[in-house]
């Protein structure tokens, strides 16, 4: 499959499409709050207006992007495209959540009674972890063996079964983005709170990231049907 630019206007092209192939269209569609991984189905004009930007603003920010940036991983081969997704993502998760749910604890613990306090934060970052614990094996294990050993195709079910559980990671973020106020900080907010704001922030891009890089660059690789 292709995943070279080609210029066509991009208002008519959905926003998962426009973030597969434009390399750096993400972090241009995180800017202004466009969903581009579960919510990637939806038209650039329609997400334009739903969260009320002017779709010509996008259009410019997107066309201004450097085209020529072969090391983008939209761009990569299907082996090292894994071996990124897994390297710069399941790794990371890994890494960070643990860390993250200890301060998440000691927070709601120390400011127990501050109006502001992410009370329960500290569990969706456990649930989070334990939903991708499981999910990430599934892949590891099952899914990318099975991609690193043919070239195209025939793997509609189990990534079926994926592409579910990242909607279901889907409604985690919409939770740590509600239980945070989208990681807005309290004025008096202590070094672990901003901390933890900076971390759980930074979970939460690079899940979208990981998310779509599979949804809509390395799935649509070994899909027969067409997508909806
Ligand atoms: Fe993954
Ligand atoms: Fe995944």
């Amino acid at each position: 499959m292709s995943v070279s630019m080609h210029r066509v206007p991009l208002r008519g092209r959905t926003v998962g499409e426009i973030a597969a192939a434009v390399p750096g269209a993400t972090e241009v569609f995180r800017r202004y709050k466009l969903d581009f991984c579960c919510g990637g189905d939806v038209a650039l004009d329609d997400a334009a207006r739903q969260r009320g930007v002017d779709v010509g603003i996008l259009e410019k920010a997107l066309n201004e992007l450097e085209q020529s940036s072969n090391a983008a991983p939209e761009s990569r081969e299907t082996r090292e495209l894994i071996d990124h997704i897994l390297a710069r993502y399941h790794e990371t998760h890994r890494r960070e959540l643990p860390e993250l749910i200890k301060l998440a604890r000691k927070v709601e613990a120390v400011h127990a009674e501050h109006p502001k306090v992410p009370r329960g934060l500290a569990n969706t970052l456990q649930e989070m972890l334990g939903e991708l614990e499981v999910h990430m094996r599934k892949e590891e294990l099952i899914l990318f063996p099975a991609m690193r050993r043919r070239s195209n195709g025939g793997l509609d079910a189990p990534i079926a079964q994926m592409r579910h559980d990242h909607d279901d990671h889907g409604i985690q973020l919409r939770k740590l983005e509600s239980v945070t106020d989208n990681f807005t900080l309290p004025a008096d907010a202590c070094r672990s709170w901003q901390a933890l704001y900076t971390g759980s922030a930074k979970v939460a891009n690079d899940l979208m990231e990981h998310i779509h890089l599979e949804n809509n660059v390395l799935f649509p690789r070994y899909e027969d049907l067409p997508q909806i």
